[in-house]
């Protein structure tokens, strides 16, 4: 059983926008992708594990510009082959955790990545955040609801209290992946120290959080 995701994102690239075709989502997701464009529209936009680049395509139309990255070239090769109307978006590959960044963003997008993050990292993974945009950016994270039988079933919980799904490939692999689903107050206690104007968006089967970083340069992150 395979426990590391980012393998596991590499061996899903080409499979991973099924999970965008749930009938019972597509209000939501329709709704996502009006809040982002209106939220995006002509910002200077960072977008960290951009994957297939499902979301930049949508963010891309009303963005000024658009730097997606992600650790793993077989999305990466997915989501340059999409129609950028304007041709204001460029890929990276690169780490999240080792950001190479000018500091020239004005906003930063993370789709579906909280949930892989184990608790415990919290604090150095909103510290990457923080630094990796211009003081009094717009930070916005998107990610999954917990809603029974539309998420596969939590199968496995550890000492730190992350949850993991037990999910399988259409090649039969098969993998143990980190995901966790924060209560409301789990999310705004834990942002509270990290920035202002918190706000959080609660849909069905995804909430959508944003805030501004604070307006001077964090060089280094709290514990808690
Ligand atoms: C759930 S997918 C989300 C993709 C895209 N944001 C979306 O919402 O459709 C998670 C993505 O995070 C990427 N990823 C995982 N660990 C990463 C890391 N340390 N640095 C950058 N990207 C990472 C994976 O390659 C994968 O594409």
């Amino acid at each position: 059983m395979n426990k590391d995701l980012i393998s596991y994102y590499k061996l899903r690239a080409l499979e991973y926008e099924k999970i965008y075709s749930k009938p019972e989502r597509q209000d939501d997701l329709k709704s996502l992708g009006q809040i982002l464009q209106k939220m995006f529209a002509g910002k200077k936009v960072l977008e960290i594990a951009c994957g297939t680049g499902f979301w930049t395509e949508q963010i891309a139309h009303t963005a000024d510009s658009i730097v997606a990255k992600d650790i793993n070239t077989e999305v990466l090769e997915i989501a340059e082959q999409k129609l950028y109307a304007k041709n204001n978006v460029s890929f990276e590959c690169e780490d999240l955790y080792k950001p190479n960044t000018e500091y020239t963003y004005e906003a930063l997008f993370a789709g579906f990545i909280w949930s892989h993050i184990k608790l415990e990292d919290l604090p150095e993974f909103i510290a990457v955040l923080n630094t990796s945009v211009l003081p009094g950016s717009t930070i916005v994270l998107v990610d999954n609801n917990f809603v029974k039988g539309s998420n596969l079933p939590i199968t496995e919980t550890d000492d730190r209290g992350n949850t993991y799904q037990s999910r399988e490939l259409s090649d039969g692999s098969k993998h143990q992946v980190l995901k966790n689903f924060p209560s409301q107050d789990f999310l705004q206690s834990t942002f509270a120290d990290y920035g202002s104007e918190f706000n959080l968006i609660n849909l069905t089967y995804y909430w959508l959080l944003t805030y501004k970083t604070p307006l001077y340069k964090v060089s280094t992150f709290q514990s808690f």
